[in-house]
């Protein structure tokens, strides 16, 4: 089984908790990198965690959370080979998915419902990358 990474920082862990507790419930694996409380604490801290386990191919992908998903999207799209998708509905985040190979579902707490941010991630987690035309401009990203 593969694993899914989280993190988040202090204004998404309410969210956070509710999510993992979903994907457990249907068997999924998780790393989560916490936070775990509303303790104050900075979102690149609960980003790096998150990037740097899909990239040593800890984690196969990854979910950020903090309150508006900007600061956790702006972070990890620092990190080459991750493609971060800052999403509020299931079709941003199927084609964040088909078209981008998002590798990182980024969410804003303060933004989207739960009920849309747990649609969000259900689509993300199923839904296949195109590849072809797609895979042409991802490989442009990297260089
Ligand atoms: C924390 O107050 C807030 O700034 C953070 O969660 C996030 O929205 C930053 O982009």
């Amino acid at each position: 089984m593969e694993e899914i990474a989280f993190g988040c920082d202090h204004a998404g862990h309410s969210l956070k908790a509710a999510i993992v507790e979903i994907l457990q419930a249907r068997g999924f694996k998780v790393l989560d990198f916490g936070t775990s409380s509303a303790d104050l604490v900075d979102y690149p801290d609960f980003a790096s965690r998150v990037c740097e386990s899909i990239l040593n191919q800890q984690a196969v992908q990854g979910v950020l959370i903090c309150g508006t998903g900007i600061g956790m999207s702006i972070a990890a799209n620092r990190y080459k080979g991750i493609r971060a998708a800052l999403c509020t509905s299931v079709q941003q985040t199927e084609l964040a998915r088909r078209h981008n190979d998002a590798n990182v579902l980024c969410l804003g707490a303060r933004i989207t419902d739960n009920e849309t941010a747990i649609a969000c991630l259900t689509t993300f987690l199923s839904t296949p990358f195109e590849g072809e035309r797609h895979a042409v401009r991802i490989a442009k990203l990297d260089v």
